[in-house]
């Protein structure tokens, strides 16, 4: 027999196979000890136990052997197979823990550190003031209502007895949507479209956005209303001098001073605009605007004015937030500059 002969004949049989494995074992023994990463030791496994790996080809050549030597080989084969596969999850298991180790060591947290404050948003000033005038009309009895910022010509204008020629209708003050309609002037229309719906005796406010054709510093062509009223019978120009000072009491303090000046609305009769005095600017300041309201306005309403007389009043929400907060340019509400609104 020649030497190629007998190797390839060993190749073939048990002694042959065994002898292969016992080479094989040390050797992955001590490659896995080196293993150095996650990358290297899924190398090896490949190597050894894969479909091509080394131990597959081993189970290949078992097709040759007898009957009597396959068991022997197939236990020899298991027993390696079992070997190599705990050797690679043990150090699989070492080297996770030296990595956990390592990012411990570098990624230390330092608890003492001050943390990162969250953000907190706060009410707009605007929002702030609303809330605050609402809820001391409430306390007076008065329930809130609202009204649609597009408004019909005839809501915004003629019901509350605004005849066709008042300069309020000019192209240069109302901001028109379409024919017949503008995005409306003021909150008065809320007054028309409650009467319609409400029967008397009653109390309202109603706030909101209205809209004008005007820009600088004390005029937005957006800016926010109040509106006010009562109807019953025998309401009188008494209770709404009280209303109105108890409302500006409310705001301003006790002590505040106010007078009520002869004035003039198309939808109330007699009219009065009501000032504040200002002690850090010495003069008086006109806040809002009111009266009873215009018989053909409780007409238009479908309120008898022989039987129902009312009140109504309206004031400037920015206005009284730039009062009371001292701001100077109305523009600052509507910036929204943080800098600004975290002062509230
Ligand atoms: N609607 C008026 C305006 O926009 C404000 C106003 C004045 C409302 C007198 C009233 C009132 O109800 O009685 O300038």
């Amino acid at each position: 027999m020649s030497s190629e002969e007998a190797t390839a004949q060993q190749s073939q049989s048990l002694v042959g196979l065994l002898a292969a494995l016992e080479s094989i074992g040390p050797a992955a023994q001590e490659a896995i000890a080196q293993a150095a990463d996650a990358k290297a030791l899924e190398d090896l496994r490949i190597e050894y136990l894969g479909k091509k790996g080394k131990l597959s080809e081993l189970n290949q050549r078992m097709g040759a052997l007898d009957a009597r030597e396959k068991p022997i080989a197939g236990k020899a084969l298991n027993l390696n197979k079992n070997a190599i596969t705990d050797l690679l999850r043990q150090r699989q298991e070492s080297l996770s823990a030296r990595e956990l180790d390592a990012r411990l060591a570098t990624e230390a947290v330092d608890v003492t550190l001050p943390g990162i404050r969250p953000q907190r948003g706060a009410l707009h000033p605007i929002a702030l003031m609303t809330r605050e005038i609402t809820s001391i009309f409430r306390s007076m009895g008065f329930q809130v209502e609202s009204g649609p910022e597009i408004e019909t010509e005839y809501m915004n204008f003629d019901s509350l007895n605004i005849p066709r020629e008042h300069p309020a209708r000019d192209m240069q003050d109302s901001l028109f949507v379409d024919r017949g309609y503008v995005l409306r002037t003021h909150t008065s229309p809320t007054q028309i479209r409650t009467y319609l719906k409400m029967k008397p005796p009653f109390a309202v406010i109603t706030t909101g956005k209205v809209y004008r054709h005007d820009s600088d510093a004390t005029h937005s062509p957006m800016f926010h209303q109040m509106e006010g009223f009562a109807v019953g019978e025998d309401i009188s120009f008494g209770h709404l001098k009280n209303v109105l000072y108890e409302f500006l009491r409310a705001l301003y303090g006790k002590d505040v001073k106010v007078q009520f000046r002869p004035s003039f609305f198309p939808f109330t009769e007699p009219s009065a605009e009501v000032d504040v005095w200002s002690e850090a600017r010495g003069c008086w300041l006109e806040v809002l605007g009111s009266g009873m309201i215009h018989p053909n306005v409780l007409r238009n309403g479908g309120i008898d004015p022989e039987k129902y007389s009312g009140f109504a009043f309206g004031l400037g929400i920015d206005r009284l937030a730039m009062l009371k907060y001292g701001i100077s340019d109305l523009r600052l509400l509507f910036e929204n500059d943080l800098r600004f609104l975290r002062q509230f």
